[in-house]
């Protein structure tokens, strides 16, 4: 299993409720099925279903025991079953194990230990693991011992969590490449796959390292490696739906305070520079880097691609998008004079991280822009800046691209400041970043409006979204989020100069394009591509900006844009399209947060 959430407690309270709480919790990383397992001398409680924790049904007030683990799982090996739910357990049902990675060598190892007499129930990877240490347990009273023999037979990945009825005081939690994090609140302890399942109980937490093993009893714990205890700050109120039907629509109302909490504090107005703590460290460096590449996955590409033109622009520096998961297959021509910079939401893309990896082998400065703090990814780069917009809960990237946009344009000034961009155009570029939040606000009072065109355009199933330079990107990010999130229906996004190369031939009466089209340097151009559309009967929903009069007469819908510089407008254009995803995903009656087949940190290659 590779998404998927993880949760455990050991102490003196009831188990149930908490676990329960915090699967709640983790369940937008994965919502195929779910499991528990608490233990209680008298009567365990082992419980796997099928489906979203939140649809359980029934009366729990008899679970009783103070020590459980607990999983949320999205399913890669193995499908989606009660067999292959976790807990998953050995041949006599006293090791249970829950884990999130994959065994890369599971099918070896699941045949050596068929051979020894070991009985397998599912098709999972996670199984070899119950009974490896059922093996090792056999010669090791000490469960911690038995979990480290059999992690050093597995290759792969893990962040697993282990109970032994055999060693009953314990959990045990070990993690190679797949997030674990302790939280310490007095005399009991938690365990989960991140931090919004303990933030409601603690807010010490110890983020395990790489094959450290954490073994917690209900008074004490110990790692094999002293660890400094971190306070985090998330507050547990960010984690709930403050009376909005879901998180998405929570998250991108929460767009105009996600740019304020980006650029707080991070610009020095009067010398039109960038102040971004994170990455001073690098600034000597950073001075002579000759190119830049950006790296990233889905809507955090997204946020690369417009990027990419930002610094291009404006820092004058080579910059160079790549997907993240073809990264590694590429020679990519990287040095020493070579920045790469991985953006992402989670910091724990699995592509994304492996790219920056290939990265330091060849020697390049790496940077990352990432918003889960303490995320492998924020661990793994010399320098970067944290998004600060707390957690994003909605599978849909909302708020986190929207922050990313903001950030990249504080990077861009920074890294122009360097070099050839002036005091006045390096003010005038903050300046406008700094009006944004208000703007943006001024962008969701049209909510009830894209709402509206949500429902008026339902019944469609095939969308267009076009742009061009700045909003090239964003028409695909548009797309990405229709599709993701209202996924009866199929979009394609491009720029839109290629729209006459092709996938005009589409074009009907029923196939409708939204057309970004700002007042900016490319507006003409983008009025061709609507005439051409016009002239094949393809109805048009136009984003412009305020003002635009003219763009009703070749558009059927018009939703409007406060006026702001050009290389913003991506911040601004953005919010109408994931409303419209939103609004739209809700028409068709679908649960936005959890969009089918997909998970909010993907975890695997
Ligand atoms: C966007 O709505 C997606 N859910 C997805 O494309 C996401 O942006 C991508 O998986 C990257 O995630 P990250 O930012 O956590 O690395």
């Amino acid at each position: 299993m590779l998404m998927c959430g993880i949760v455990g407690y050991i102490g003196k309270r009831p188990a149930f409720p908490i676990l329960f709480s915090g699967l709640k919790r983790l369940e937008y990383r994965g919502y195929d099925s779910f499991g528990f397992f608490v233990f209680n001398p008298e009567k365990d409680f082992l419980l796997k279903k099928v489906g979203k924790i939140s649809d359980l049904q029934g009366d729990f007030s008899n679970v009783s025991g103070e020590i459980g683990i607990a999983h949320t799982r999205w399913a890669t090996t193995g499908e989606v079953n009660e067999e292959n739910t976790h807990p998953h357990y050995d041949c006599q049902k006293n090791i249970f194990v829950v884990h999130n990675g994959i065994i890369e060598n599971y099918k070896e190892l699941k045949e050596k230990l068929i051979s020894e007499g070991h009985k397998f129930s599912s098709g999972t990877d996670t199984e070899v693991l119950a009974h490896l240490i059922e093996k090792h347990s056999q010669s090791h009273n000490k469960i911690e011992e038995a979990v480290s023999l059999a992690l050093r037979e597995v290759r792969g990945t893990y962040g697993v969590v282990v109970f032994s009825k055999k060693d009953p005081q314990k959990i045990v939690a070990a993690k190679l490449g797949s997030p674990l994090i302790l939280g310490i609140n007095g005399n009991e302890f938690l365990v989960a796959s991140d931090p919004s399942a303990i933030v409601s109980h603690t807010r010490q937490v110890i983020t395990l390292d790489d094959n450290e093993i954490a073994v917690l009893s209900p008074d004490k714990f110990f790692i094999l490696k002293e660890k400094p205890i971190e306070k985090i700050d998330w507050e547990t109120e960010e984690a709930q739906k403050q009376g909005f039907p879901n998180f998405m629509l929570k998250e991108i109302f929460e767009i105009p305070e996600a740019i304020e909490k980006s650029i707080t504090g991070r610009m020095i107005l009067e010398e039109g520079l960038a102040k971004l703590g994170g990455l001073e460290q690098a600034l000597g460096k950073l001075k002579n880097i000759k190119k830049i590449t950006l790296v990233g996955c889905g809507t955090a590409r997204h946020a690369a691609l417009v990027g990419e033109y930002m610094l291009e622009e404006y820092a004058k520096i080579p910059t160079k998008v790549e997907i993240a998961s073809e990264f590694r297959y590429k020679n990519s021509i990287l040095d020493d004079q070579t920045a790469v910079l991985a953006i992402s939401q989670s910091g724990e893309t699995a592509d994304t991280l492996e790219a920056i990896k290939e990265s330091k082998r060849k020697g390049s400065i790496i940077l990352g822009l990432v918003n889960t703090v303490g995320s492998s990814i924020a661990r793994e780069t010399d320098a970067g800046v944290y998004c600060r917009i707390g957690p994003e809960i909605g599978v849909a990237a909302t708020k986190s691209f929207i922050s990313q946009l903001s950030i990249l344009t504080l990077i861009t000034v920074g890294l122009g400041r360097q070099r050839e961009m002036s005091l006045v155009v390096g003010r005038k570029i903050l300046e406008n970043l700094q009006q944004l939040p208000e703007l943006a606000k001024k962008t969701l009072n049209q909510s009830e409006q894209v709402k509206e065109l949500a429902k008026k355009y339902s019944g469609y199933r095939n969308f267009f979204f076009i742009g061009r330079k700045y909003n090239a990107p964003i028409a695909l990010e548009g797309a990405l989020k229709l599709k993701e999130i209202a996924w009866k229906i199929h979009a394609e996004g491009l720029a839109a100069g290629e729209l006459k190369h092709g996938q005009i031939a589409l074009i009907d009466e029923g196939f409708p394009t939204i057309c970004i089209c700002p007042s900016d340097s490319v507006y003409e151009k983008m009025k061709n591509a609507m005439e051409e559309i016009k002239a094949r009967q393809g109805k048009i929903i136009a984003i412009a900006t305020e003002g635009n009069e003219e763009i009703k007469d070749l558009a059927d819908d018009v939703i409007y844009i406060p006026k702001t510089l050009e290389m913003l407008t991506p911040i601004l254009v953005t919010i109408p399209l994931h409303l419209f995803a939103a609004y739209l995903g809700m028409e068709l009656g679908l649960d936005i947060d959890k969009p089918r087949n997909l998970a909010k940190s993907v975890t695997v290659e």
